[in-house]
Formats: C-alpha cells, sequence, structure tokens
C-alpha cells in the first residue's frame, strides 16, 4: 500500500497511456478561447507537426488564443495552451489557422507532484534520447501530453500503390470539422510519404484496444513497409471504393482523398476529403491520452480501461 503511495515520489508517470474509449460522447472537450470568445474545438483542431509544435485548426483565434481542455462530464479545467498563429502558413484548400504553442499547463495533478513529475519526465527522456522517437525538446514534449488531454484516436493507415504497400499506425490524426476536412501529420522522413502524395488516397483501420499489441509492432513499417500484404499477421480485406486492404477486424473504416500537402517543420500535413466511411461496430477502440490525465481519472476512480 505504502508503495502506490511513494511511487508517484520515485517514478514518472508514463507519459502516454494507450486506452480503451467507445467514441461517443467527448471525455474532454477543447475550446479556443480569445477577445471574450470561446468556440468549442473538440472535433475541430489537430496536430500539424511536432517540431516545432504547431496546432491547425478551422477557427482563427486571432493571434494569441488559448486552447482549453475540460473534463466533459465535470467541466473541470484539465489543461491549457498557450498558442500563437503562425501567419506564415496557409493550407489553401481551406482557411485554416495555425499556431505555434508557446507555453502550456495541466491540472491534472496537485502541486508539489505536478513540477516534480515533469522533472522526472524530462530525466527521463534526456537519458533516453537516442531511442526516444518524437525527439522533441522536453517544453514541447509536456505540452504535446496537453494536447492528448482530448483522448486521440490510434489508426493504422494503409496505402497501395503498384510497386509500394504499407501499413504503419497513426495517431496525429482528426477532423477538422468546419472546413469538412480530414487531417494526417506524418513524419517527412517515413518511407510511405513521397506515395502519398503521388496516390493521393489512403485508408484508415479504426482498430479495437485489444490490438494494440499488434498495432504497436507495425510501427517498423514507419521506416521499412512490409513485402506483401500477405506477410502481415492480422487478416485484411478490400476497402470498400479503393480496394486499399484494411484491417478485417477494424471497427470502423475510413476512405481518404488527400487533396493538400505542406511541410510543416518535423511532418508532412495531408488534408483530405472523406470518400467513404463504414461504421462496423461501437467497442472500445484504441487511443492514447496523457498519463497524467489517467493519473487524474484514476484517483477519481474514473480510469479509462487500459489497452
Ligand atoms: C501508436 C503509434 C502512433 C504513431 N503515430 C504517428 C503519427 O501520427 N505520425 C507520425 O509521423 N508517426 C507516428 N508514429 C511513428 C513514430 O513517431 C516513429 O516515427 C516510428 O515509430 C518509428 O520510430 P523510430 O524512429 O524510433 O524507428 C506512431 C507510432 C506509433 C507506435
Amino acid at each position: 500500500m505504502w508503495k502506490d503511495w511513494v511511487r508517484p515520489f520515485v517514478r514518472p508517470l508514463p507519459q502516454w497511456s494507450a486506452v480503451g474509449v467507445v467514441p461517443a460522447a467527448p471525455l474532454v472537450t477543447a475550446a479556443l478561447r480569445w477577445d471574450g470568445q470561446a468556440v468549442d474545438v473538440t472535433a475541430d483542431h489537430t496536430v500539424a507537426s511536432l517540431h516545432p509544435l504547431t496546432i491547425a485548426s478551422s477557427v482563427d483565434g486571432g493571434a494569441r488564443p488559448v486552447l482549453e481542455y475540460r473534463d466533459g462530464a465535470s467541466g473541470r479545467l484539465l489543461g491549457r495552451l498557450q498558442l500563437v498563429r503562425d501567419s506564415s502558413l496557409a493550407a489553401g484548400v481551406a482557411p485554416l489557422a495555425f499556431y505555434r504553442v508557446e507555453a502550456g499547463e495541466h491540472r491534472c495533478l496537485a502541486w508539489p507532484l505536478r513540477p516534480w513529475n515533469a522533472w522526472l519526465q524530462n530525466r527521463g527522456m534526456a537519458k533516453h534520447a537516442a531511442s526516444n522517437h518524437l525527439n522533441m525538446p522536453p517544453a514541447a514534449a509536456q505540452q504535446l501530453m496537453i494536447a492528448y488531454l482530448c483522448p486521440r484516436p490510434v489508426v493504422l493507415v494503409s496505402v497501395a500503390a503498384e510497386e509500394h504497400r504499407n501499413i504503419f499506425p497513426m495517431d496525429l490524426i482528426g477532423p477538422l470539422e468546419r472546413s469538412g476536412l480530414y487531417s494526417l501529420a506524418l513524419r517527412s522522413t517515413n518511407v510511405s510519404e513521397p506515395v502519398l502524395r503521388d496516390v493521393r488516397k489512403v485508408a484508415l483501420s479504426h482498430v479495437p484496444a485489444a490490438m494494440k499489441g499488434m498495432v504497436y509492432k507495425l510501427a517498423v513499417h514507419h521506416r521499412q513497409p512490409p513485402q506483401d500484404w500477405n506477410g502481415l499477421p492480422l487478416p485484411m480485406r478490400p476497402s470498400r471504393e479503393f480496394g486499399i486492404p484494411v484491417v478485417a477486424g477494424a471497427l470502423r473504416i475510413q476512405e481518404l482523398a488527400l487533396v493538400h500537402s505542406q511541410i510543416i517543420g518535423s511532418h508532412t500535413f495531408f488534408l483530405a476529403r472523406t470518400i467513404s466511411s463504414e461504421d462496423r461496430e461501437e467497442a472500445a477502440q484504441l487511443h492514447h491520452t496523457a498519463g497524467f490525465h489517467q493519473a487524474y481519472r484514476r484517483r477519481r476512480h474514473q480510469a479509462l480501461p487500459e489497452a
């Protein structure tokens, strides 16, 4: 018992928790606030790049808006990001606003655990810098965790061209509701990035939480595509319109036509129109949230089921 009390003081919380979420009512809401105005952007903001940490939204919140995350049930403030509009960026296909993250804070842990946990996490990241694929400055990594207060679905992205096929996990994805577009932020070094820009279509498999192990294994495909579809460790089937192989046991399949791409720092930001959306089953879907958000919920006996 005493170990449960002592543990947070000697070990950092995990940066991310992989959890199962039934995507019905939002657990956490997001609002953009500026000059006394507030607009709900729960389904209208996305991470466009990690380095520099950039948020995109269809909502123009002026030069210096604040992005606020609140618990969907209690309305309590969980965290906030101070944004600065980057007017040098524009998407062309839609009037999107891009914001650099200038600062951030969360309220999921009480003082002094909050700064202490951040210190422990930052020390861990510095120690494992070589294997840390995020490769972000510690302050930006902390701000990214705040952006994950809204649990983000993890999908498997399938791409198929004559000479190239791939399937890999992504979570820097999501709708920009007011523009009618869907976004994906893919590290520009990903082996399939040039193919995506060329074939301009992908299929997303939204997977059950129970598939976490398999999904993580497929992260190697960010660097090395599989030899053929048949060698994959999970049953596949063709998507409805494009005929791209997707996960047979997926809860939801989306087919996207990529209408725009631009490089923003470390990532290529793709914008897409949804061609088809097949909702097959309502069940716990694999999501990522911040470890401190899961700790907040655990203290209230509302922990999300770990995947
Ligand atoms: C669950 C999961 C989700 C990921 N989502 C994204 C993403 O949205 N965009 C991206 O560029 N890379 C994404 N990645 C890839 C990683 O950032 C990383 O590039 C990949 O795992 C290769 O790691 P390495 O550079 O250590 O070999 C994801 C990886 C995992 C395991």
